[in-house]
């Protein structure tokens, strides 16, 4: 039987920072994910990660702007932690060699990023996260880490309240395989394409958070999904917010910088829910182009464009057939992020025992009800790290779990009965993927209300249902991405249940979730997270109180 001490699921930046660290502790470490490493989805963030770095910007300046970005629900005690611990990570990626952009006095480079009062964002032009990725992934490589690259998780073991391994399929061969593991970190990322469209990449389809739901762990805050502002219409493909830290326009259909009706002190620079919501407001009221809006580069220096936003220069040719250089391009809003997550505290350990998670998986929650762009990339390598680290601590107190080979035959089961019907005869995985995601990006996108997350909820749940029946075509072991696509999407289904039950539980507008039906943030009320639980008879919600240290809730604006 495959063993270690920490297995972390998912290699993004999260996960590698996880196992780097966990591995620096002398453990038995492995990496298990469904694609290789550098092919993660942290490789499309793309306008940089935030920190404190100049003398007089105090970390909790840093920590001020997250914690109004959040809409007060944040929890205080994680975003101390994070923007306390943001320059030191950064000093680390330098020494690890990320070639960061720099300034005239050939200092780290800090550009503009939306709901912040200053310059605070570290940048590698628009390919940050790449580099990042790049850079972690030779440190692993160093370290001689075990990485099981192509497995896909089918479920997490659970015995005797804590969880003890995994069950996942060797992609390659097809086979199943129990890995026993006394601590395991889910650092699987997001699930953008529970939506469509979306930013993200194909592959990010929650599986985390769908197995630690299915394990018994609650997940946090699922209502707040974030839309980015600048998506690209074709294909929902991200336009960095750094175009607008750079001073890119965001323009309507009359030509108008409508931001300013929105946030006339911060404008285009405004959190990106206001962004969101002041694009989708000129789109419904008329004033756009084909439903988008414009972002227009056109007054930007050249060289600034060329050298600091070039793969989007790219992205809007390729996609749009636009040259930003000469032309605006057409943008609008689109899913890109889950702020909520698997419920963990500041050291990345979930409700259940042996069980941690880091980065968007996880919600610790940095981000409340609206993440301030940049905050993402610096809370996968902040708790990926603490994550790593306490796993470990964890572990050391484990004797060798007992974890029966039996307990594939159950994934082994579910499997046959996919592989056992054709899809002509059963249900179609991805006419399924595309009705949840339409379903969820027109009830549970920018703006929400009673109506349409009940039908939301009655199309997930008639979905879960023909789910029961889906087919296959492909009968094969070796890639059969024909069943990984199955097992996805069922995953997929048990996210979008929580999502909709956390967005119609919380009878408030805060952050990224819009309720037109109760316009105003009630504080009085819902100053909480919600908790969903997976129980029989569909999800179980609680709640659980905010995190107040220093800053206490005051209204919004910008
Ligand atoms: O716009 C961007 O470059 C995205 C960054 C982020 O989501 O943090």
């Amino acid at each position: 039987m495959l063993e270690h001490d920490v297995l972390v699921v998912g290699a993004g930046l999260a996960g590698m920072q996880a196992a780097l660290h966990a591995a620096r502790q002398g453990a038995s470490v492995a990496i298990l994910t469904k694609v290789h490493p550098v092919r993660s989805h942290s490789n499309a963030a793309q306008g940089g990660i935030n920190a404190a770095m100049e003398d007089d910007d105090p970390w909790e300046d840093h920590a001020y702007d997250t914690v109004k970005g959040s809409d007060f629900l944040g929890d205080q005690d994680a975003i101390e932690v994070l923007c306390s611990e943001a320059p030191e990570t950064i000093i680390e990626l330098e020494h690890m060699g990320v070639i960061f952009n720099r300034g005239s006095r050939g200092q780290i480079d800090l550009r503009a990023f939306g709901g912040q009062a200053r310059k605070r964002t570290c940048y590698i032009a628009d390919i940050t996260g790449q580099v990042l990725l790049h850079v972690i992934y030779e440190q692993l490589m160093k370290a001689g880490t075990q990485v099981y690259e192509e497995w896909f998780v089918t479920s997490l073991v659970r015995q005797n309240d804590a969880i003890c391994g995994v069950v996942a399929l060797d992609l390659r061969t097809g086979a199943l395989e129990l890995i026993k593991a006394k601590a395991v970190i889910l650092c699987t990322g997001g699930s953008g394409r529970v939506y469509e469209p979306s930013s993200n990449a194909l592959i990010c389809t929650g599986d985390g958070y769908a197995q630690a739901y299915r394990a018994g762990a609650p997940l946090m805050d699922m209502e707040m999904v974030q839309y980015h502002p600048t998506t690209l219409p074709s294909n929902g493909a991200l336009m960095t917010e750094g175009a607008r830290g750079e001073g890119a326009y965001l323009v309507n259909a009359k030509g108008e910088r409508f931001m300013e009706r929105y946030a006339p002190n911060m404008m285009e620079l405004a959190s990106r829910d206001v962004v969101s919501r002041a694009e989708q407001t000129e789109i419904n009221e008329g004033r756009d182009i084909d439903g988008c809006v414009l972002l227009d580069v056109r007054h930007l220096d050249r060289n600034t464009i060329l050298q600091k936003l070039s793969q989007i220069r790219e992205l809007g040719l390729e996609y749009e057939g636009v040259d930003i250089v000469e032309e605006p391009c057409p943008v609008r809003p689109g899913m890109h992020y889950m702020m909520g997550g698997i419920k963990t505290d500041i050291q990345g350990a979930t409700f259940v025992k042996g069980l941690y998670s880091a980065g968007e998986a996880a919600c610790v929650s940095v981000h409340g009800g609206n993440r301030l762009g940049a905050n993402s990339l610096l809370d996968t390598l902040v708790f990926g790290k603490r994550a790593g680290m306490s796993a470990v601590e964890y572990a050391r107190g484990i004797t060798d779990p007992n974890v029966p080979e039996s307990r594939v035959e159950e994934d082994r089961e579910h499997i046959g009965g996919i592989l056992s019907r054709s899809a002509d005869d059963g249900e179609r995985a991805a006419a399924l993927r595309l009705t949840m995601g339409q379903t969820m990006h027109e009830h549970v996108g920018v703006f929400r209300d009673h109506a349409g997350l009940t039908q939301a909820q009655n199309i997930i749940a008639t979905l879960k249902e023909r789910y029961q029946h889906v087919g296959i075509d492909d009968k094969g072991s070796v890639f059969n991405t024909d069943l990984l696509f199955a097992l996805e999407v069922g995953l997929m289904l048990d996210v979008a249940e929580a999502i909709v039950a956390g967005a119609l539980f919380r009878t408030e507008s805060r952050g990224a979730q819009f309720r037109t039906d109760y316009p105003d943030r009630n504080d009085d009320d819902w100053l909480k997270h919600t908790l969903v639980y997976q129980g029989d008879g569909g999800p179980r919600l609680e709640t659980l109180p905010v995190t107040i240290t220093q800053w206490q809730p005051a209204r919004r604006t910008y």
